[in-house]
C-alpha cells in the first residue's frame, strides 16, 4: 500500500491536507494521526471493515478493544448509551484531554470496535491536529496507539513511519506529542469507578472531581494471575517491551547503586533520571529529573528506544514512587520489565539539605535530627580538609602561592580568600581542589550509616555545586524571601543590611543550581517549617 504523508502543526494552516486524511477516514481507510498522549492509528468507529484494518496494519490481537475518539461532547450519546453524571463531571473537568472513560456501549458501534464487549472506551483529545481531524471527518474514530502491538507507544512521526509506512494510507506529523504516554482509563460501567490504566490524569484527581474513591485495577501495579480475566484486555499483554531484559530496582537511589555495585555482571545499562546519571557506574539512559514526572512521561518509550538503539541487553531500571503522574510512569516501567524487580532492603538513604544564609535550613535540620536522621554537618568537614597536615594544603599552596600556610602550618584564610576569590577562574580552582576531598570524606562517614540503614542528613550549603546532590535520594532546598533572609542575617549576626545582602548575593549560584532539587520548602515563618520537615520525611520514603 502506498502510505500518504503530511507535516500539519497548524490545522489552520493546511486545511487541503486535513481534508484529504478526513475524505480517506470517511472511506474506511486508516490513517496515523498525532495526539497529546501518544500518536493513534485511527478509523471510522461506526466501520467494522476500517476496524479490521486497524487490528491487521498492526497486527493486534482482536480481542483487545480500541478506544473511539470524539472531538465534541454532543458525540459522546452517538456511541455510548446510558450516560451517567459522573461521565459529564469527568468531562467537564478533563475533557478535552488525556483521559478515557468507559461507558456502556451503544448498538451505533461495531462489536469489533469493543472486541465484543458490551461497553465502549470515549476519549476526546485536545490536540488541535487530532481535534481538527475528527471534526472534518464528521465521525467517531476508532484509535489505538500507532505502533505495531508489543512495542513502545510512538511518541514521535518517526517511530510510526519506521513501524507503519506502507501498512496504512496515510501518516499526518504533527511533531512530538506532549505528554508521551497513554491516556488515562477510567472504567464508569460498573458499580465504583475504576482505574484500569494511569496516565497523566491522576486517580487523586479524579477522586477530587467525583467525590469518591477510585479502585485501582489490580492489573495496574501486578501482572494477572492464570485464569483472571482483565477488565481492560490491553493489560493481558506484554506491552511497552523493549528487546533489553529490564530489571526494576525498588527503592531509593541508595539502594539502587548498592545493588548496581553487588551485581556488577548482571546489566550492561542503568536507566535513571537525570542528576543521578554521574554517579552511576554504567552506561546510562536518563527519563527526566526525578521530580518532574511530565518529563518522565515524554521521555519514557523514548528511553526504551533509545537503550535499544544503544545495544542494551540487560538494564537495571531506577522507578518513581507509584502515587500521581509516577503511578503511571510506574505502570508502563513494570510492563516493559515483564514485572521482574529486584530490592536491597535494609539499605539506608541520603537526604541533602541546601539553603543560603538565613534560608532556615539549620531549622529544618535540627528538626530532622530530632527525628532520627544522622547529621553530617559539611561546614565542620570543609574546616577539616584544611587543617595542618591535610594532603589538601598542598595543592593549594602549589595553586594560590606557598604563603597561604603560615610557619606553624595552618592556613591563612584571609589570604586564601583573597586570592582565591579574586576573579571566576581562582573561585573555580579552589572549589575544584576542595569539592572533591569533602565530597570523598562526606561519602566515607555515609558509608557504614547507610550500610546499617540509617537516614543520613547531609546539610550542605553548596550541596549542587559542590556535586554532593548526585548521590542524595532527595534534596530539599530551603528558601525565604530575601527581605525575610536579611532580617534573619541581622537579627542573628548582628551585622549591617549592606553586609546581609552581599552575604545572599555570593551564593547566587547555589542559589540557581538548587531550584533543581526535589523539594522546594519556601518559608517566611520558622515555626511553620518543623511540620514541613516531617513531610521531608515522609517524602523520601
Ligand atoms: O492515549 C491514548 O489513549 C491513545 C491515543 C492514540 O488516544 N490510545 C491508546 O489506545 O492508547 P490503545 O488501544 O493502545 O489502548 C487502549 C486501552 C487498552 O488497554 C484496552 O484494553 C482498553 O484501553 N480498552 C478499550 N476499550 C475498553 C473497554 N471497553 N473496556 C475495558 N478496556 C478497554
Ligand atoms: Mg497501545
Amino acid at each position: 500500500m502506498k502510505t500518504e504523508f503530511y507535516q500539519i502543526t497548524d490545522p489552520a494552516a493546511c486545511p487541503a491536507a486535513i481534508e484529504r486524511v478526513a475524505s480517506l477516514l470517511r472511506q474506511g481507510e486508516v490513517a496515523a494521526i498525532p495526539t497529546e498522549t501518544v500518536y493513534g492509528l485511527a478509523g471510522s468507529a461506526f466501520s467494522a471493515d476500517a476496524v479490521k484494518k486497524i487490528f491487521e496494519a498492526k497486527g493486534r490481537p482482536q480481542d483487545n478493544p480500541l478506544i473511539v475518539h470524539i472531538s465534541d461532547l454532543e458525540m459522546l450519546p452517538t456511541v455510548a448509551g446510558r450516560i451517567p453524571e459522573d461521565a459529564y463531571k469527568l468531562a467537564k473537568a478533563f475533557w478535552p484531554g488525556p483521559l478515557t472513560v468507559i461507558l456502556p456501549k451503544k448498538d451505533t458501534v461495531p462489536a469489533v470496535v469493543s472486541a465484543g464487549l458490551d461497553t465502549v472506551a470515549v476519549r476526546f483529545p485536545s490536540h488541535p491536529v487530532a481535534a481538527a481531524i475528527i471534526r472534518a471527518a464528521g465521525l467517531p474514530l476508532a484509535a489505538p496507539s500507532a505502533n505495531l502491538s508489543g512495542f513502545p507507544s510512538p511518541t514521535e512521526a518517526q517511530h510510526v513511519i519506521d513501524d507503519l509506512t506502507g501498512r496504512v494510507a496515510a501518516i499526518v506529523d504533527g511533531g512530538p506529542c506532549g505528554f508521551g504516554i497513554e491516556s488515562t482509563v477510567v472504567t464508569l460501567a460498573g458499580e465504583t469507578p475504576r482505574l484500569l490504566r494511569p496516565g497523566v490524569i491522576t486517580r487523586e484527581q479524579l477522586e477530587e472531581v467525583l467525590g469518591k474513591t477510585v479502585e485501582i485495577d489490580p492489573a495496574v501495579l501486578s501482572p494477572l494471575q492464570d485464569g483472571q480475566a482483565a477488565a481492560s484486555p490491553g493489560m493481558k499483554y506484554k506491552h511497552y517491551a523493549p528487546n533489553a531484559k529490564l530489571t526494576v530496582i525498588k527503592g531509593g537511589l541508595t539502594a539502587f547503586l548498592t545493588y548496581v555495585n553487588a551485581h556488577p555482571d548482571d546489566a550492561d545499562h542503568v536507566l535513571c533520571f537525570e542528576e543521578e546519571a554521574p554517579v552511576m557506574p554504567l552506561p546510562c539512559v536518563t527519563m527526566g529529573r526525578r521530580a518532574d514526572p511530565l518529563t518522565q512521561t515524554r521521555r519514557l518509550f523514548d528511553a526504551l528506544r533509545e537503550l535499544d538503539a544503544d545495544g542494551a541487553k540487560r538494564v537495571f531500571a531506577r522507578a518513581p514512587e507509584p502515587v500521581g503522574i509516577g503511578l503511571g510512569v510506574c505502570n508502563r516501567l513494570y510492563r516493559a520489565a515483564g514485572f521482574t524487580f529486584a530490592e536491597m532492603p535494609g539499605v539506608g538513604r541520603v537526604i541533602g539539605v541546601c539553603g543560603g544564609s538565613g534560608s532556615g535550613k539549620s531549622t529544618v535540620c535540627e528538626r530532622l535530627r530530632d527525628m532520627g536522621c544522622v547529621w553530617i554537618d559539611t561546614d565542620a568537614v570543609a574546616r577539616e580538609i584544611v587543617q595542618p597536615g591535610s594532603p589538601v594544603l598542598p595543592r593549594l599552596q602549589a595553586a594560590f602561592g606557598a604563603d597561604i600556610l603560615r610557619p606553624d602550618g595552618s592556613l591563612d584564610r584571609a589570604l586564601l580568600a583573597q586570592r582565591a576569590f579574586a576573579d571566576a577562574e581562582t573561585s573555580k580552582t579552589l572549589s575544584a581542589i576542595t569539592h572533591p576531598a569533602i565530597v570523598g570524606i562526606v561519602k566515607e562517614r555515609m558509608a557504614p550509616l547507610l550500610e546499617a540503614g540509617k537516614t543520613v542528613l547531609i546539610d550542605a550549603p553548596l550541596l549542587f555545586t559542590s556535586g554532593l546532590s548526585h548521590i542524595c535520594d532527595l534534596t530539599v532546598k530551603v528558601t525565604a524571601p530575601e527581605a525575610e533572609r536579611v532580617r534573619r542575617i541581622m537579627q542573628r549576626d548582628g551585622i549591617s543590611q549592606e553586609a546581609a545582602l552581599r552575604r545572599i548575593r555570593a551564593q547566587a549560584q547555589e542559589d540557581a543550581l538548587s531550584d533543581a532539587a526535589d523539594l522546594i520548602i519556601e518559608n517566611d515563618d520558622l515555626a511553620e517549617l518543623e511540620g514541613k520537615a516531617e513531610n521531608i520525611l515522609k517524602v523520601s520514603k
